[in-house]
């Protein structure tokens, strides 16, 4: 499923750039992957799934 649609980002992308690369916040995983960086309406559905990953390796 696509959450950041600007960029053609996937939940499935964002859960594999935090298991490898282990960003501490939303901010240092936007540096790994563009996400909310045009329209930012994806901002807070990619932060959920971050953290939801995070909960989860
Ligand atoms: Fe992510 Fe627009 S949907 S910046």
């Amino acid at each position: 499923m696509y959450v950041c649609l600007c960029n053609g980002i996937s939940d499935k992308i964002i859960r594999q750039v935090v298991r490898q690369h282990h960003p501490q916040t939303f901010r240092q995983l936007c540096k790994l992957i563009p996400l909310g960086n045009q329209c930012g309406k994806c901002v807070r559905a990619a932060r959920e799934v971050m953290h939801d990953e995070m909960l989860h390796t």
